[in-house]
């Protein structure tokens, strides 16, 4: 008998908040349009959703910052990939998105990435915990110098956790949560029984601490080849942009670009991903997937060979 096939796994992209930290910035443009070097700020994190093999997805946002992302990315046909949308009226916390999100994910597991997060490198770690889900939820660590900014977990030698912390003055460990969640399809029962923080938002780490109680909350590491950045501050802006251009310059690469992430995760052909760089206006980014190609093309011809 053939094994079973891991259960399907849909994304939700949380792109709406205040963005107060970037103002005036975001007085008119929304955070999540910003650009980090050459693309605008989304396409990181909606990349990292299609490269761990999520084809379906739900961008969340704030009623004036959704008919923007919508206008950005569209229905994601082109891309072979489903995009929906829905509207979080105020920023009510992160774990309002999986109660926004309900219907969307239905019956089966979602992974929910916060829209100003940036994860570069090997992703394996991300496809193996979607690929073989662990029970309950998921979180992913990092490790960080100072880690008093963050939610701060400790953690057993089987990757069970054992504490969670928000911004501890005294951290009992140096690995940061990251804003990439995996749970089970009770996520959205389990949010919804949440009380507000003082700050009235339904928070994820509250989220969290429920499966921790139930003991059921594992714990993935990003290892030491993975950059991550959380791009909410004007520093962390430049620091990411900085960041990617030195890859793409050096090395040739694109980083963070869905019609390429597509393309490598098997949602659409190569004629497909051709015509799509074929429609853009010249640009730099035009450029980068047009070599990108050239190199697939040259791959595919000398595997024939
Ligand atoms: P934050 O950085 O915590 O908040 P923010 O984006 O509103 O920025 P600031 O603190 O400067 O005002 O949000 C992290 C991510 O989660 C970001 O991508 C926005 C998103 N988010 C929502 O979409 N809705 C929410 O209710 C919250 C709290 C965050």
């Amino acid at each position: 008998m053939s094994p079973e096939p891991p259960p399907k796994t849909r994304g939700i992209l949380l792109a709406g908040g205040r963005g107060t930290r970037l103002y005036p910035m975001t007085t008119v443009v929304g955070k999540h349009m910003q650009p980090i070097y050459d693309k605008p700020m989304i396409y990181y994190s909606l990349t990292t959703l299609l490269l761990a093999g999520i084809r379906e997805v739900l961008v969340i946002s704030s009623p004036e910052d959704l008919p923007h992302l919508r206008g950005l990315l569209g229905d994601g046909a082109k891309w072979g990939v489903d995009l929906s949308y829905a509207v979080q009226p105020e920023p009510r916390g992160i774990a309002e998105a999986l109660v926004i999100g309900e219907p969307f994910i239905g019956d089966d597991r979602v992974l929910l990435m916060l829209g100003d997060n940036i994860i570069y490198g090997g992703l394996d770690f991300l496809r193996r915990a979607v690929a073989e889900p662990a029970d309950g939820a998921t979180i992913f660590v990092y490790q960080v110098k100072d880690p008093t900014a963050y939610g701060v977990v400790e953690f057993d030698e089987r990757l069970r956790a054992i504490s969670l912390e928000e911004k501890p003055a005294e951290p009992r460990s140096s690995w940061a949560v990251v804003g990439i969640y995996l749970y089970g399809p009770e996520c959205a029962q389990r949010a919804r029984t949440l009380k507000p923080s003082g700050r009235g938002e339904l928070e994820v780490t509250d989220l969290n601490r429920t499966y921790l109680d139930d003991g059921r909350l594992s714990v993935r590491r990003l290892g030491r080849g993975v950059a991550w950045f959380d791009t909410g501050t004007p520093e962390n802006l430049l620091e990411a942009s900085n960041f990617v251009r030195a890859i793409e310059t050096r090395q040739g690469l694109i980083i963070g670009s869905p019609e390429e992430a597509a393309y490598h995760a098997g949602f659409c052909s190569l004629a497909r991903f051709e015509s799509n760089v074929r429609g853009m206006p010249h640009s730099p980014y035009r450029a980068c997937l047009e070599r990108v190609l050239r190199e697939e093309r040259a791959e595919l011809r000398s595997r024939r060979e």
